[in-house]
């Protein structure tokens, strides 16, 4: 079942959040456009080959994880949960986990239940046994909470991929609180996180040789263009992409190769030669921070499984309340 989300006020809705939202963050003193407008249909597909780059090693250091240590993991976590999937997508990579896990019930959560209801009817095909309750929401913005559909016992949230380093540290806190104040009796996570390492490996994975990353990020742009109805002339922009270590975190920018003026209905900014647009920041975690950013939001019992180089921790976690 798909919870409904009224289509046409929904869209509508959101239609005028990202005009306004992108408005705001191009006529800040230093510009920026939030990293989820990185996906539109092609920057979705930019992202999976991203994926299969050599230098870009977090997806397939976590799939080596869950080949490596699945067994392992599959028994902290117990059959029968109800794995809630943050930012499913397409459902693979949960999917490709069900022999293992064996939940009871799979619930998808993305922006749009439209987009999962697709990959949800092929799934039920193959898993008849697994009740699936596909969730259209945001669960980036403060204040979310998942419909009654989904049993309220063995709650198992599922957040893979390192997605958590697009938020700062506190936002992540945040994030993660409202996950524990979710989870209900017998509840947990399983996530994925990058950690910190050399500067050279961040940098190469953020801006490969053949200019995969560099199209993903120059294509907000062209998405920009058509939510907005802005000009920008992607020619006109370099990508950037490289670790900040005091920051503990890799940003993308993209640079102004010259002076340029961009307009949109309702506005316009001049940008001077060589000025930034910031478009995303991924944080990369030492180990033992990682774990303490979880203790904080009210998960204990904590279990980390990493490769051998300690590049990405999967790391399974409790929900305490007392
Ligand atoms: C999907 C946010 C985890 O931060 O590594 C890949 C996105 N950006 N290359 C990441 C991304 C540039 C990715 N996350």
């Amino acid at each position: 079942m798909l919870t409904p989300v009224l289509p046409e006020a929904h869209t509508n809705d959101a239609v005028l959040h990202d005009h306004a939202e992108l408005d705001i963050g191009l006529r800040a003193r230093q510009a920026c456009i939030s990293p989820k407008f990185l996906y539109d249909t092609l920057g979705s597909r930019l992202f999976e080959a991203i994926c299969e780059l050599p230098e870009y090693y977090p997806t397939r250091t976590e799939a080596g994880i869950f080949d490596s240590f699945g067994g392992e993991i599959a028994r902290t976590v117990g059959p029968g949960s109800t794995l809630i999937d943050l930012g499913a997508g397409n459902c693979a990579k949960a999917a490709s986990l069900f022999p293992l896990l064996q939940p009871a019930q799979y619930v998808p959560v993305d922006i749009s239940a439209e987009f999962l209801q697709d990959a949800v009817a092929r799934l039920r095909q193959r898993f008849h046994h697994i009740e699936m309750n596909a969730v259209g929401m945001d669960f980036s913005s403060a204040g979310w909470s998942l419909p009654d559909t989904v049993r309220a016992e063995r709650r198992l949230f599922f957040y893979p991929g390192s997605s958590i380093g697009n938020f700062t540290p506190h936002e992540a806190r945040e994030f993660l609180q409202r996950v524990h104040a979710q989870c209900g009796p017998d509840g947990g996570i399983l996530i994925g996180i990058d950690l910190a390492k050399e500067a050279a490996v961040l940098d190469a994975a953020y801006d490969d040789a053949l200019g995969v990353t560099g199209a993903f990020n120059l294509n907000i742009l062209r998405h920009v263009n058509r939510l907005l109805g802005s000009d920008f002339d992607v020619c006109q922009w370099a990508h950037r992409g490289f670790y900040n270590e005091r920051e503990g975190r890799v940003e993308m920018h993209l640079e102004a190769k010259r002076a340029q003026r961009v307009t949109w209905p309702g506005g316009e900014r001049s940008f001077q030669a060589g000025e930034w647009i910031h478009t995303e920041n991924s944080y990369k975690y030492r180990q033992s921070d990682a774990v303490g950013l979880l203790e904080q939001a009210g998960f204990a019992a904590t279990r980390v499984w990493t490769d051998p180089r300690n590049w990405f921790a999967v790391i399974h976690a409790r929900a305490m309340f007392h």
